[in-house]
């Protein structure tokens, strides 16, 4: 069995999976000519700090509270560094790589990322401002999802196989962005922090910890 990966996207961000599978096909076909049928495609999101090297060590401002995050699609080495490092911290051993992975840490083309990724974030506010994916709930197929105004503000509609629709606020309750359909994996995805949302609103991903609300 082969595994692909790429075609890497912000969470929320784009919604033509189909295009981008192809184009991995398309690349292992042209690699791997032997290749036979695709058996599995599927999406899943990888947490990225802003400088690229993942996150290992002490939760800021803990003593006995340790993470592992921001692995950026490298979890198994991480895993294993991760395995030695937070071994030696709390032993109070030394470990050169302490500071190298430090969740604290802050680096100048981090700043630089950080006040970028700021900046994308608060652009997609501009959803409150655009119109829903359709105009009624009736041209929303079974199975899948759209946005649709309401007043100031949008409702995230699901209609599901057996053709019940459901229906709840499409504003992110962590920090108020408008969330997107993501017809590949069937969730909702917010597009500024990349929480995730299954079909019906509960949540799936943070930062949120909550489901999405009542549709107004
Ligand atoms: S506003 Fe949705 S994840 Fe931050």
């Amino acid at each position: 069995m082969l595994i692909v990966g790429g075609e890497d996207h912000k969470t929320g961000q784009a919604d033509d999976a189909s295009e981008r599978f192809g184009r991995l096909e398309a690349w292992t076909r042209d690699r791997f000519p032997a290749a036979e049928g695709v058996e599995f495609r599927w999406s899943g999101q990888v947490m990225e700090p802003v400088d690229g090297l993942a996150l290992i060590g002490r939760n800021p401002g803990e003593q006995n509270i340790y993470v592992v995050t921001g692995d950026s699609g490298n979890g198994m080495t991480h895993g294993t560094i991760a395995g030695i490092l937070l071994t030696d911290l709390i032993l109070g051993r030394h470990n050169e790589w302490e500071r190298l992975y430090d969740p604290s840490r802050i680096t100048l083309r981090a700043t630089q990322e950080f006040v970028k990724e700021n900046l994308n974030a608060v652009a997609q506010f501009v959803d409150y401002a655009t119109p829903g994916d359709v105009d009624g709930l009736n041209e929303i197929a079974s199975g899948s999802g759209a946005l649709i105004r309401s007043g100031l503000t949008k409702v995230a509609a699901y209609r599901d196989s057996q053709g019940v629709l459901h229906r709840c606020s499409a504003v992110c309750p962590h920090l108020g962005c408008i969330v997107d359909w993501n017809s590949a994996e069937k969730t909702w995805d917010c597009p500024c922090h990349g929480s995730r949302f299954d079909p019906y609103g509960n949540v799936l991903n943070g930062p949120a910890n909550t489901g999405l609300g009542l549709a107004e």
